[in-house]
């Protein structure tokens, strides 16, 4: 595949004004979210909430794709359009989460490392034929007592560029996604240094790999103090060490760069990407990839009536992507 279509492919995912809905959850994260709300966690009940969420009205103003899991790229409406089909007909670029989680990485007591390279190239090949443009591989770095070591973040980041070249030989932009966790006592400054090593680490496996940046997206976390560290930062503070971080690692030539939540509340999520995108203009775009802060309001609505309240859960899901997009054009309105 030519660099040329996936910078196009990249482009389109970060089209201004525009974000990606993250609704890869796998089986046992679904289940998780379901479960907490009192939702029986089955086929059914997976396919019709990704049904809601793709099918929310008018979501493309604001969404330019969705990253799908192994099971729902399968799925289809109740009139039987494929999602993948559907999604494209509606102008949403269809991705999909590639990785098989993570594994306590050996030698490291307490980080992870994420697996799913083996017989990777041929799962892309089959989900490029079953629509998708874009993948996604998440890796999870936490902050603790001595860790992360040098040795996590390299694992990771080599797996990460594995991922992109791969991605990029089958036709698929890699969004490669270097989580470091909110969870923990750290405070703003060791988040800061941890992101900063991180993704200095990404970039270099990267340029080590020949992947072309310019057909690839970044999708980290924000440089937060840690949630058990009883430390509050402003708005302000969050944008400006996020910028300074990025500004200081990540090449620009990379089009875009769309955050995940985290755990983040749904206010937050979005004050941050806006203050960032108020501080511009960047090198790249900035937008979102938000999971939880897209979807945490649709779905409470939607467990207390799985049948009468889709129309409802629905306009929630418009609100989040409208309030997020406006965010992304740092013209957001609280
Ligand atoms: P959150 O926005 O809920 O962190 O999810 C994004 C995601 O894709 C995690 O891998």
């Amino acid at each position: 595949m030519s660099i040329e279509t996936l910078a196009e492919t990249a482009q389109a995912m970060i089209a201004p004004g525009k974000g990606i809905l993250a609704i890869d959850e796998s089986t046992s994260t679904i289940s998780r979210r379901f479960e907490a709300l009192g939702i029986a966690s089955n086929e059914a009940n997976r396919r019709a909430y990704r049904e809601l969420l793709l099918t929310t009205p008018r979501l493309a103003e604001h969404v330019s794709g969705a990253i799908l899991y192994d099971e729902t790229i399968r799925q289809a409406s109740r009139d039987g359009v494929p999602f993948a089909r559907l999604m494209a007909d509606a102008g949403i670029l269809p991705g999909i989460k590639v990785d098989k989680g993570t594994q306590p990485l050996a030698g490291c007591p307490g980080e992870l490392v994420t697996e799913g390279l083996d017989g990777l190239r041929p799962r892309l090949e089959e989900y490029y034929k079953l629509g998708a443009r874009f993948a996604k591989w998440r890796a999870v770095i936490s902050i603790g007592d001595g860790t992360p070591s040098g040795t996590c973040i390299d694992s990771n980041s080599h797996a990460l560029a594995r991922f992109a070249a791969l991605c990029q030989e089958q036709g698929l932009v890699p969004v490669v996604e270097p989580e470091v966790l909110m969870d923990g006592t750290h405070d703003i400054e060791a988040s800061y240094e941890v992101h900063e090593v991180v993704l200095r680490s990404l970039f270099d496996a990267l340029y080590q790999h020949s992947v072309a940046l310019e057909g690839t997206i970044l999708k980290p976390s924000m440089v937060l103090p840690g949630a058990d560290s009883g430390e509050t930062a402003t708005v302000e503070e969050v944008a400006e060490a996020t910028l300074l971080c990025l500004k200081s690692t990540v090449p620009a030539i990379l089009p875009g760069i769309v955050f995940l939540s985290g755990g983040q509340g749904d206010r937050a999520a979005t004050a941050h990407l806006d203050a960032m995108n108020r501080m511009g203009p960047h090198p790249w775009t900035l937008s979102f990839s938000y999971g939880r802060a897209m979807q945490s309001a649709a779905l409470k609505i939607w467990s207390q009536d799985l049948q009468g309240n889709v129309a409802k859960a629905q306009e929630a899901v418009f609100a989040r992507a409208r309030d997020n997009g406006q965010a992304a054009l740092g013209r957001w309105v609280a």
